[in-house]
């Protein structure tokens, strides 16, 4: 099939300060959750861990949202995932996309899982839930995250099996692919799931608390000399891991005033 992805045809004028993008590829993970890539305009810088508003051209007044790049910043497309709320203004309709359709993105992205907001250290640690992996993979695929920190753990907690697996195709790719694959050797991925039987089991949190997180990957507790971390997902996840880093004596920073471990709010109502 051959798609026309230079002339989109809309019913609604773009709103100004926004970029109208075509779909490039769309993949569905579960029932909750799909990815889909778009067309990157030249123009559109941004570090990788940030994130941006999108909408799609469906109404006079777009219901944009805040969605993390999943892609890193040398990537010549832009990848997100999402999930798929039943009557969500925006992803009852985005989860219905296809290849050539157009998604709204603001020019302007930002936020805090950036490298820079973190102090110079050994471990990168990366706490995510759910869809909140999505800056991460953003992050594992950037030779700079390889430069900064020694040793990079990825952990993904989800409730189900089914939707811990894009995280561990991701993972999987990077390592085989020829680029990433060079600089991404000391990545690790620790996957765990809360309501299904599972090798690794239980909240990140509770695994920090107990230890077994440390025992099952053959590192010492976490501890401000050395390790680093960011934190993504639910508002109750991302303030009960801030508690745990606090615990191991690691201070929240941000883009002006980097410290031991940064946390992303912007999906939080
Ligand atoms: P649980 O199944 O025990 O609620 P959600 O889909 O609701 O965003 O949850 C994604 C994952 O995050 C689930 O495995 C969920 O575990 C876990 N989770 C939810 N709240 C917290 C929290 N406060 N701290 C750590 N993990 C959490």
């Amino acid at each position: 099939m051959t798609v026309d992805l230079t002339t989109p045809t809309l019913e609604f004028p773009i709103p100004a300060g926004v970029f109208a993008q075509s779909v490039t590829s769309v993949e569905h993970y579960t029932d909750r959750l799909f990815k889909f890539r778009i067309s990157r305009p030249d123009s559109f810088r941004f570090r990788s861990g940030e994130f941006v508003m999108i909408g799609l051209p469906n109404t006079e007044k777009p219901v944009f949202r805040a969605y993390s790049i999943a892609s890193p910043n040398w990537d010549e497309e832009i990848e997100f995932y999402s999930i798929k709320v039943p009557e969500g203004p925006l992803t009852e309709h985005l989860q219905k996309i296809k290849v050539g359709d157009t998604v709204l993105m603001r020019k302007k992205p930002t936020g805090t899982l950036v490298n820079d907001a973190l102090l110079p250290g050994k471990r990168l640690w990366m706490f995510s839930t759910g869809t909140g992996i999505a800056p991460f993979a953003s992050l594992i695929r950037d030779p700079d995250t390889y430069e900064k920190f020694d040793e990079v753990i990825l952990t993904h907690t989800c409730r189900d099996v089914a939707e811990l697996t894009y995280g561990q195709g991701l993972v999987a790719a990077v390592k085989d692919d020829p680029l990433c694959g060079e600089f991404a050797q000391s990545l690790r991925l620790y996957s765990t799931a809360t309501r299904e039987d599972y090798p690794f089991k239980g909240r990140i949190t509770d695994l920090m608390a107990s230890g077994k997180v440390f025992s099952d990957l053959g590192v010492p507790p976490i501890t401000p000399d050395i390790d680093r971390g960011m934190i993504c997902g639910s508002m109750a996840m991302l303030h009960d891991a801030k508690v745990a880093l606090e615990g191991f004596g690691l201070a929240e920073g941000s883009n002006n005033r980097p410290n031991t471990f940064v946390v992303e709010r912007a999906f939080v109502d």
